[in-house]
């Protein structure tokens, strides 16, 4: 098959297209899916440039955690899929303790079976494979933080990948009071369209500065001093860029293919929608120039390869 990989820790040289590699194989508990699209993380280069380099699986590494495809071959154990079927998911369900070998920028990848949900069936695959590790770790978030109706929160980063679902699913899904999120000036407008009711340019201000306190604090920047000061008295902040001081907590996504069933209702609704950067889709032999732009830091939403091959 054809598949990206990298046998040394680097920048995004260090990453080689090759067509010869073996079609992995799968255990009982495990499908093979087809990649039709696949979705670039801030993970994925981190972990490129060997920052968990104690837990990383062996090289050559083939990187990726979102797809979405087709079941191509089901393993022994599982009863949910069958060939055929439309899926999506992130496939690494603990990125960070345990980053498997085969990731998701190739023609296939074996999947566990719990890691998986049914596309969405108003999605296409490109928009699709934008969702699973992004909509997991808000959701996550959320849960960990407590948050439920009527509460307040400001979303730090609102225009990325996590943020814009961060939001999405304070306002629509759990019912927030109050939401607020961040941005630079030219995404304002955005952050308001998925549901912010106060959206805030840190080119202009310094939201740890305004009166404003909030029940939770969501850090999808990297600034855990600045977030503890927009917290209530009773409010928790989450970072999910590592430590943060007290009210905070961070967290590392356990990847989980129920989480996109139990959610599945609210994007076939339209109540979440998906926000895919406006220079996506890449193809599959621009990965590098896709992961040179990531890397920027500006990316609007999700960064999309396709088609595969
Ligand atoms: N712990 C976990 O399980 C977990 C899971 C997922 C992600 N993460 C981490 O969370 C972070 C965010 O991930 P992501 O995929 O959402 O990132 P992303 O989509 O790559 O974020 C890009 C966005 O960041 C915004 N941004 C940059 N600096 C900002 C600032 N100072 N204030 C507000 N917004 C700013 C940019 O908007 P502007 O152009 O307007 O600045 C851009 O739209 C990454 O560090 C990632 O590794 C952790
Ligand atoms: C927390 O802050 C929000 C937003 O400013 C406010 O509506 C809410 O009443 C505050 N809650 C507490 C317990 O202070
Ligand atoms: C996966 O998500 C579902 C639905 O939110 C939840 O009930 C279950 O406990 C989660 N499983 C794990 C291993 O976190």
């Amino acid at each position: 098959m054809k598949a990206w990989q990298y046998d040394e820790y680097g920048d995004v040289n260090v990453l080689k297209l090759s067509s010869d590699v073996p079609v992995p194989t799968i255990n009982d508990d495990q499908v093979l899916v087809k990649v039709v699209a696949a979705a670039l993380n801030p993970v994925d280069f981190k972990r490129r440039q060997g920052y968990i380099i104690a837990t990383d699986s062996p090289f050559p590494i083939i990187p990726g955690h979102d797809l979405a495809g087709i079941v191509v071959k089901v393993g022994s154990n599982v009863k949910s899929l069958k060939e055929g079927d439309e899926v999506y998911g992130d496939v690494m369900e603990r990125a960070l303790a345990e980053p498997k070998q085969f990731g998701t920028l190739a023609e296939y990848v074996p999947v566990d079976e719990k890691l998986l949900a049914l596309k969405p069936k108003n999605l296409d695959f490109l928009q699709a494979a934008a969702i699973p590790l992004a909509i997991e770790t808000a959701y996550e978030g959320l849960e960990r933080a407590g948050f439920s109706e009527g509460k307040s929160i400001l979303v730090m980063n609102g225009a990325g990948g996590v943020g814009s679902f961060a939001i999405q699913l304070a306002k629509h899904v759990f019912g927030a009071s109050k939401v607020a999120a961040t941005s630079s000036t030219g995404k304002i407008e955005l952050l308001k369209s998925l549901g912010a009711d106060v959206a805030i340019d840190y080119t202009k201000e310094n939201f740890e500065d305004l009166p404003d306190k909030y029940d939770v604090v969501y850090d999808c920047v990297g600034q855990p001093e600045k977030a503890v000061k927009a917290v209530n008295e009773t409010g928790v902040a989450v970072s999910i860029t590592g430590p943060i001081p007290e009210p905070g907590f961070d967290f590392v996504l356990t990847a989980n293919g129920s989480m996109l069933t139990k959610l599945g209702p609210y994007l076939e609704s339209g109540k979440l929608k998906v926000l895919v950067d406006p220079k996506s889709p890449y193809p599959f032999n621009k990965v590098k120039e896709a992961f040179t732009y990531l890397e920027t830091h500006r990316a609007t939403g999700k960064i999309i390869i396709y088609p595969i091959p």
